[in-house]
């Protein structure tokens, strides 16, 4: 039995756990207004908010209902379309109306849930901000500008009538339902543990999982981990950071400590997929999949992670360089869940860099990726840790080209000899996403990339480029 609100209704259901919550929504509630178009998290159509308990209140995350896992949402409050709309429409809706944000209507649902989303998770409304909240909606109508002239009035529309955003404010301008006041205490009433099942399929926020075998997921019993409450925290520990493996690459773009760790990653979540995707795809998750291309597999390979893997209370640790064996094969005995994962924060003179080419800028999966962390001590190259994506079976760390830059100079000419020896390293083919010869050129590219962005002194790199 699954239990949690869906909008102003309490929901206890038998419905199977593997059920995707849009198929939930729409054929067991027959609410119709969350569309379904890709069903691959690709197009924010079915987008919905889903607000869980934290200290300081309902915390709302849109998500793409398409892909979330039912069981994943118990004891949490899902909003759709149908529960923001009231006898009028709400000033988000009407923007869309008065900016002509709206044309066949079919991507409409899932915009005024996410531009919703954004007033109830912000203090302050920017219009990077309510550009950045629907960058995982998507219209093949509008060509954009109307959304984008909604947005604008959402902004001033925003900045005149609420000085503060508060849930009680948004109530009394109507921007959601009045039922929003008594959220907490009901929530509060349903318990928020998943349901305990004798699974097999370990599952997160199942963004890989419900894309590759939609229908399988629909049966299976999984074991949910997305929700363990000691696999979603952060800490700092004797010159540390350990975190959960059950926080989405949105928990940690939002963690202040994880912000003080790696200054400066901001730009690097932005290249992470969508908004809903990021609120719903764990670490655990990317690393688990082995994904050659997998971003953060890549990122927490160049800071020379270390992986907690647990069973029945036993726990043991992996350097994550040696999980990956070949294509999708990692060490993960049956039963073993990755707990958490670790790495030393990087100190002042450490220099990380991350770095992704893909087809798109935005919202696309990486053509190849690559991340670096090397210390400096006068010009030396203490330490190298270095990864690239999409250039051979495995997330590649690659350890001859770190060693060899280990003492060195930094210099041109150790650059270069290091391009040699990262060129041995590497196993490129060709697919959908480049050819093996243009991989190689990106890897080398990317290589250099590293060293432009964090140079301390003068460095010819251009010429390095071919
Ligand atoms: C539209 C879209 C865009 C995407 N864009 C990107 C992108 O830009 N960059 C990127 O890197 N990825 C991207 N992905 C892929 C995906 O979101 C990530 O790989 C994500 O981190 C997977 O996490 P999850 O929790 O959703 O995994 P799930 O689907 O829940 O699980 C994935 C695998 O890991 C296993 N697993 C999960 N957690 C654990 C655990 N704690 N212990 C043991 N096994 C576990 C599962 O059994 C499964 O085999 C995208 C996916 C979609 C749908
Ligand atoms: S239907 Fe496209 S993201 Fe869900
Ligand atoms: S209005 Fe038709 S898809 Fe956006």
């Amino acid at each position: 039995m699954i239990s949690f609100l869906l909008n102003n209704q309490t929901i206890q259901t038998s419905a199977p756990t593997g059920m995707a919550l849009l198929d939930f929504i729409r054929k067991d509630r027959q609410l119709k207004g969350s569309k379904l178009v890709c069903k691959e998290g690709e197009c924010g159509a079915c987008s919905v908010l889903i607000g869980e308990q934290k200290a300081e209140g309902i915390f709302y995350q849109t998500m793409t209902s398409c892909i979330t896992p039912l069981v994943n949402v118990q004891g949490k409050h899902v909003v759709t379309i149908e529960g923001l709309n009231m006898e009028k429409l709400t000033p988000v809706q009407q923007a869309m109306v008065d900016g002509y944000g709206t044309q066949c209507g079919f991507c409409t649902p899932g915009f005024v849930v996410s531009l919703t989303g954004y007033l109830l998770s912000t203090a302050t409304v920017s219009m990077e901000g309510i550009i950045g909240a629907i960058d995982g909606n998507i219209c093949r109508c509008t060509g954009y500008k109307g959304i984008e002239r909604a947005a604008e009035f959402i902004r001033t529309q925003v900045t005149n009538d609420l000085p503060q955003l508060t849930v009680s404010n948004l109530i009394s301008k109507k921007y959601i339902p009045d039922y929003f006041k008594e959220i907490p205490n009901r929530l509060a009433a349903i318990p928020t543990v998943q349901k305990e099942q004798k699974g097999t399929t370990k599952l997160g926020g199942g963004t890989d999982l419900y894309v590759q075998r939609p229908w399988t997921m629909y049966e299976t019993e999984a074991l949910p981990v997305y929700d363990r409450p000691a696999m979603k925290q952060i800490e700092s520990k004797e010159g540390h950071c350990i975190f959960g493996a059950s926080l989405t690459m949105g928990d940690l773009y939002r963690s202040e400590l994880f912000k003080k760790v790696l200054p400066n990653s901001e730009y690097i979540f932005k290249l992470l997929s969508s908004t809903q995707i990021r609120n719903m795809a764990t670490i655990g998750g990317n690393l688990v999949n082995a994904s050659p291309i997998g971003d953060f597999t890549i990122l927490l390979l160049a800071l020379d992670s270390k992986i907690i893997i647990e069973k029945e209370g036993n726990r043991r640790t992996l350097a994550l360089n040696n999980f990956y064996k070949g294509y999708k094969q990692i060490d993960l005995k049956e039963g073993e869940i990755l707990e958490k994962i670790q790495f030393k924060i990087p100190s002042a003179a450490t220099h990380f860099h991350f770095e992704k080419v893909s087809q798109r800028k935005y919202f696309d999966i990486a053509s190849v990726n690559f991340a670096s962390s090397f210390n400096l001590k006068n010009d030396l190259i203490q330490e190298a840790h270095l990864a690239v994506g999409g250039v051979g079976p495995i997330p590649t760390y690659l350890h001859r080209t770190g060693d060899f830059l280990k003492g060195k100079l930094i210099h041109e000419d150790t650059i270069r000899a290091a391009i040699d020896i990262l060129n041995v390293e590497i196993f490129p083919i060709s697919d959908a996403r480049g050819s093996a010869d243009y991989k190689r050129l990106l890897a080398r590219q990317l290589f250099v990339a590293q060293f432009m962005a964090n140079q301390e002194k003068e460095l010819e790199l251009e010429k390095i480029i071919d």
